[in-house]
């Protein structure tokens, strides 16, 4: 073989190893992180198992990174030479000894939404602050920020082009996977509502359209199950999942609306939980 062959296959052999580098977790996705802006890193359900490669990076090479108390203990190995800080408190994600999505009144509804409204102001004036240092700031997102999150909260302090958004798996992408079903039913009304109920008359509306339902921060059972009852048959299948990519407490329980009230009576309320209702499960 002469020499130019052998410089020619050397650099080839250089370019693989460098391009297998880049495609391992841990190395970078060539996304550029930006000294002074802000990046809302959807981090899926659970731990780094279900973030994205892009999320990871962004982590990595950002100065800064918020996160609640949850994501910061699933993630500590990726976060143990950050500077990280406390993105809302432990007592936002509560009602007395319940989760905050188990209001059980207006009243209770309307105090968990001002004391996550007062977090996020004092939140966005944090951001703002390190940001002004010409630091990027991760603020680390539970799921996908797109659907459900805190990214609602904080866009009418930003302008477009202060932030980013990363996206992350959902929980409902995990939990269906659970179920190794499809959530769309060619046959059937090949649909997928994603709801937080917050009004009754709302679920009811929803649920005349008989399409598969998945409930985020779902509150109380009773009332759902109640509201769901007058639409759909007993035997219509519910299964709910709670604590998702958690290995020593996910937990998956499968009923039909008629069932799943007793079916659930030994399971501790939580506000980690999806609740899917609809044929696709029979
Ligand atoms: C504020 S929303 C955030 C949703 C998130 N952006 C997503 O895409 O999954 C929180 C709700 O998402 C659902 N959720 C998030 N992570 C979960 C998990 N690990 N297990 C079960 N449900 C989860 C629950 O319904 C929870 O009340």
């Amino acid at each position: 073989m002469r020499q130019r062959d052998l410089w020619i296959m050397a650099v080839f052999v250089v370019a693989f190893i460098g391009l297998g580098l880049l495609a391992t977790p841990g190395s970078s996705t060539g996304y550029t992180v930006e000294k002074g802006k802000l990046y809302f890193v959807g981090v899926g359900p659970a731990g780094p198992q279900f973030a994205t490669l892009q999320a990871l990076d962004v982590i990595r090479k950002a100065d800064v990174v918020f996160a609640p108390n949850f994501i910061r203990q699933a993630f500590n190995e990726q976060l143990k030479d950050k500077d990280v800080r406390l993105a809302w408190p432990d007592s936002v994600y509560k009602i007395g000894d319940r989760p905050y999505t188990a209001a059980k009144s207006k009243k209770e509804g309307k105090k968990v939404l001002e004391e996550i409204h007062k977090n996020a102001e004092q939140l966005g004036e944090e951001f703002r602050r390190e940001m002004s240092q010409g630091k990027s700031v991760a603020c680390l997102v539970n799921g996908d920020p797109c659907l459900f999150s805190d990214l609602r909260w904080f866009k009418k302090y930003f302008k477009d082009s202060e932030y980013e958004v990363i996206p992350g798996l959902s929980s409902f992408n995990v939990g269906s996977a659970l179920f190794k079903l499809d959530l769309t039913q060619p046959m059937g009304l090949n649909t997928v509502i994603l709801n937080h109920p917050v009004k009754r008359s709302q679920v009811k509306d929803l649920a005349e359209h008989e399409a598969t339902m998945v409930f985020f921060m779902a509150g109380d059972l009773e009332t759902l199950v109640d509201d769901l009852e007058k639409e759909y048959s007993d035997d219509t299948p519910v299964a709910i999942v709670d604590f998702i990519g958690y290995p020593d407490r996910q937990r998956l329980t499968k009923g039909t609306l008629q069932t799943i009230l007793k079916d659930m009576t030994s399971v501790p309320d939580t506000d980690l939980r999806l609740v899917y209702v609809g044929e696709f499960m029979k």
